[in-house]
C-alpha cells in the first residue's frame, strides 16, 4: 500500500475510540495527498477525490472487504463505482461508538452516516438522559438513535426525505430501540418548527445540522448564510429554559465569526438570551480542513 497512506491508517486505528469500525483513514493535503480523501466503513474503503484521481496503491496490507470511488462535487453527485469486492454487497452495517448504522454504498451521493459529526453524536447521547431531542435535518437519524440510546425521552426526526426517515427507522431497529417515544415528520424544517410553535410543543435539546443549499420543491431554495438566524430565532423559541441547541453548518464559505452572529441574531429575534456558547473541534482522524462549525448554545 503507499506509504502515506498505511502510516495515517496505522494512526488513526490505534486512536480511534474502542467500539468503533468506522473513520477518516486519509484526509488529503494534511496527510501528504491533496484532494484524496479515504474512509474505512467497517472494512470497506470509500476514497473520494476532488478533480483527478492520482495513482494509488491500495492492494496489500491490511485487510480491506471492497473499495469504492467516488468523485467529490457540487453538481451531478454520483455514487461511488465498486473497483474491488462485491460490488452487490453494498449494504452493510457500522459500529460506531457500540451503536449500529446502516450504510448503503449504491444510495446516492452520501452513504448513511456522517463520520465528521461523531464526537456530536456522542456528545448527545451523554447529555440525553430524560430529555426531549428535537432533530432537524435528520437524515437517516443519526443523532436521534444516539439520544435514544442516551436514555432520551423522546426524540422528533425531521427530514424532507421518506426513504431518509425509513433509513433512520432501521438504524432504531438495529439498535433494539423500541420506536414508540420516538417520532419522524416528513417535511420542511421551518414549517415543522412554526407548526410546534403554535402546539405549544417545547424540546431540552434541538439538533440544527442543515445542508448548505437545498431546495423543498414548494417553498423555494433554503441557503445556510441566508437562512441560519431565522431557524435560529424559530428553534429558540422552542427550547425549554437552561436548554440547548447544537448549531452545525459545514459550508465552507461560512465564517466561524459570522456563524458565531447569526446564532446571536436569531437568539436576539426569539427573544430569548444565550447563557453561554463552546464549540466542539472537529474528530481527530479529520486533521485537515477545519470546515465544520459546531456551536453548543445554551439559551435562558
Ligand atoms: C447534510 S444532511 C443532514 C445530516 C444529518 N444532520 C446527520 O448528522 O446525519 C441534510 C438533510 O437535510 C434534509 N433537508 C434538506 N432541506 C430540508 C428542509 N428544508 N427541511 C427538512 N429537511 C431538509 C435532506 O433531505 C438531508 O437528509
Amino acid at each position: 500500500m503507499d506509504k502515506l497512506i498505511k502510516s495515517a491508517f496505522l494512526d488513526r486505528k490505534e486512536k480511534i475510540p474502542f467500539g468503533t469500525d468506522s473513520y477518516r483513514v486519509f484526509d488529503g493535503q494534511s496527510d501528504g495527498i491533496k484532494n484524496v480523501y479515504i474512509d474505512n466503513f467497517a472494512d470497506h474503503w470509500l476514497v473520494s477525490y476532488n478533480d483527478v484521481l492520482p495513482p494509488l496503491d491500495l492492494d496489500d496490507g491490511p485487510f480491506k472487504k471492497s473499495i469504492w470511488i467516488k468523485e467529490l462535487k457540487h453538481e451531478g453527485k454520483a455514487a461511488p463505482k465498486c473497483v474491488y469486492g462485491d460490488s452487490k454487497l453494498s449494504n452493510i452495517v457500522i459500529t460506531e461508538n457500540n451503536s449500529l448504522f446502516e450504510i448503503d454504498f449504491s444510495s446516492g451521493y452520501s452513504q448513511g452516516l456522517f463520520l465528521d459529526q461523531r464526537d456530536n453524536r456522542s456528545e448527545i447521547k451523554k447529555i440525553s438522559k430524560d430529555k426531549k431531542v428535537l432533530n432537524c435535518f435528520s437524515y437517516t437519524c443519526g443523532f436521534s438513535v444516539m439520544a435514544a440510546l442516551g436514555g432520551a425521552k423522546s426524540t422528533t426526526s425531521i427530514d424532507l426525505s421518506r426513504g431518509y426517515l425509513d433509513w433512520g427507522k432501521r438504524n432504531f431497529t438495529l439498535n433494539n430501540i423500541d420506536c414508540s417515544d420516538h417520532f419522524f415528520c416528513k417535511g420542511d424544517v421551518f414549517r415543522w418548527l412554526k407548526q410546534f410553535k403554535q402546539k405549544g410543543r417545547q424540546y431540552d435539546i434541538i439538533i440544527l445540522d442543515p445542508p448548505s443549499f437545498s431546495r423543498d420543491g414548494k417553498k423555494g431554495t433554503f441557503s445556510v448564510v441566508k437562512d441560519y438566524s431565522h431557524l435560529i430565532e424559530l428553534s429558540a423559541k422552542l427550547v425549554e429554559p437552561m436548554g440547548w441547541i447544537l448549531a452545525c453548518t459545514n459550508h465552507k464559505k461560512y465564517k466561524h465569526q459570522a456563524f458565531l452572529d447569526s446564532i446571536e441574531l436569531g437568539v436576539n429575534s426569539a427573544r430569548k438570551k444565550i447563557i453561554g456558547t463552546h464549540s466542539m473541534p472537529m474528530p481527530f482522524d479529520f486533521s485537515g480542513e477545519n470546515y465544520l462549525k459546531s456551536i453548543w448554545v445554551q439559551i435562558s
